[in-house]
């Protein structure tokens, strides 16, 4: 198996590395903008260099380790401007899933959280700590969902979204491009592209603007 990079380096990136061990993965370092922690070493990996040198590792398989959608969507981004990575996936050896499982490239998913049937996971989802998933699921790219949430079954979420922290969404549901849902929310209604919603049940709190 190819050694791993870890795109990023902050506390997320902790998380991923120890995901990475528990993996099996052999990691060869991190690559991170911050000058100051070139050199440095984070969670037993030594930070390389900035993202753009991607490109010297090429014989490596990538993970990018950024919670944020968006931000992880920029740095995806940026990598492809220097040509095409090959991006890990991700999950965790006590993950639960059924063989109706559809995983994308470049998905992270943390220990603890279980998907049932007839699911599919886009590119580059993060489905962090102890998340449940219920039949019939479909996941855009690129969607965060933070530890201890549940997302009931035949949910729909569009590209981009995030789901904070111990948030519940009703079964059939649609959130839109994206949007976010506060932490601790329950969400009873669709959720409109590039808004936040949040609180029990959860309404609108503001518009982001557009990715
Ligand atoms: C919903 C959220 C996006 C709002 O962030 P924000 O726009 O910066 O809002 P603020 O923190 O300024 O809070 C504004 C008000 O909403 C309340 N509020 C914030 N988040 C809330 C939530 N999830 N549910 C209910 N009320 C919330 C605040 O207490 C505050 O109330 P007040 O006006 O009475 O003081 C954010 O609080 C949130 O839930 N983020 C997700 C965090 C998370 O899950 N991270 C995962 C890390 S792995």
């Amino acid at each position: 198996m190819k050694d791993l990079i870890v795109i990023g380096g902050g506390g997320f990136a902790k998380e991923v590395l120890w995901l990475a061990s528990d993996c099996n993965r052999k990691v060869k370092g991190i690559l991170d903008d911050d000058m100051d922690a070139h050199g440095t070493i984070i969670q037993g990996a030594k930070v390389l260099g900035a993202i753009n040198t991607w490109i010297d590792y090429v014989d490596c398989e990538f993970v990018i380790a950024i919670g944020s959608p968006r931000t992880r969507f920029q740095v995806y981004e940026r990598m492809l401007e220097h040509g095409k990575p090959c991006f890990a996936k991700l999950i965790h050896p006590n993950v639960r899933y059924s063989n109706t499982v559809e995983f994308g490239t470049g998905v992270i998913v943390c220990a603890g959280t279980t998907l049932t049937v007839d699911i599919k996971v886009g590119d580059h989802n993060v489905l962090n700590l102890n998340v449940t998933v219920g039949h019939e699921c479909n996941f855009g790219s690129f969607v965060t969902i933070a530890p201890m949430s549940a997302i009931s079954g035949n949910v729909s979420l569009v590209d981009f979204v995030e789901i904070g922290t111990g948030a519940a969404v009703r079964q059939g549901l649609t959130i839109g491009q994206g949007a976010m849902l506060g932490m601790g929310s329950v969400l009873t209604k669709n959720m409109p592209e590039f808004t936040v919603y949040a609180g029990n049940p959860a309404k609108k709190f503001k518009e982001l603007p557009k990715v």
